[in-house]
């Protein structure tokens, strides 16, 4: 069974455009738990444009489920990694300025500082996971590094679903399946969304974890629209 992480950054850079604590990231993660979230991820980027550092420590009693911390290990990241150890680092080569993750890990190129950062985090008991395209050289360059897993960067699939989802898959599925061959867990994450989800998680064996933000929240706006809407307009009536 593939286990579902909910990405709460959306949550913070909606309580952030207010400047108040509405809505309550704590609660929102207490709730995601409550109706089944197998995990919860967070990505705090160097501006905290969303989550800030003081989200991750908050957090961190509060998250029971498996509790994964993305983000480009920079010191400032690490620091973080180090005093909360989460169960889960996923290590993404995010530019600061990037709107979103943008591209996965070249594993050849930066093979020796993954290695080293990797290893750091597997000696404090921090289980590891790198975020990679579907090319099969990078995975293999992901299991030399020593990486627990793998998530794979599912952006282009969501992105090509709508034209040909047989096609869009299949480089995922020859990627996780040589990911397994390799001794990786595999993950996926980008841009999955209540449409595509289902097809993907057929498709793609050994996929251990998904991590969803944008779509689950945008959806879960759309469906709670209509309710909310009547709520105030029973309100307005009486
Ligand atoms: N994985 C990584 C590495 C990400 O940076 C993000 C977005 O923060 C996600 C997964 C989740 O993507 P989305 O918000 O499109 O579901």
């Amino acid at each position: 069974m593939t286990r579902l992480s909910v990405n709460i950054n959306k949550i913070a850079t909606l309580r952030n455009a207010r400047g108040g604590d509405v809505p309550n990231l704590i609660q929102v993660a207490l709730d995601a738990q409550k109706f089944g979230a197998q995990g919860i991820t967070i990505h705090p980027r160097p501006d905290e444009r969303h989550i800030r550092y003081q989200d991750a420590v908050d957090l961190k009693p509060v998250v029971h489920t498996e509790f994964n911390i993305e983000g480009n290990p920079q010191s400032k990241f690490l620091g973080l990694i180090e005093k909360l150890r989460p169960d889960q680092v996923t290590l993404v080569p995010d530019a600061d300025d990037a709107i979103t993750s943008n591209a996965g890990w070249d594993t050849v190129k930066n093979q020796a500082k993954l290695k080293e950062i990797i290893a750091g985090c597997k000696n404090i008991g921090v289980r590891t996971s790198i975020f990679v395209a579907p090319d099969l050289r990078m995975i293999e360059g992901a299991a030399a590094c020593g990486t627990d897993r793998i998530e794979l960067y599912t952006e282009a699939y969501a992105h090509n679903y709508v034209k040909n989802r047989e096609e869009a898959v299949a480089p995922y599925a020859a990627a996780a399946v040589h990911a397994h061959q390799l001794g990786l867990g595999v993950n996926a994450g980008h841009d999955l969304s209540l449409e595509n989800i289902e097809f993907f998680a057929k498709n793609v064996p050994h996929l251990a974890e998904v991590s969803i933000g944008h779509a689950l929240i945008c959806e879960s706006l759309y469906q709670g629209l209509e309710v909310v809407i009547k709520g105030y307009l029973k309100k307005l009536t009486q």
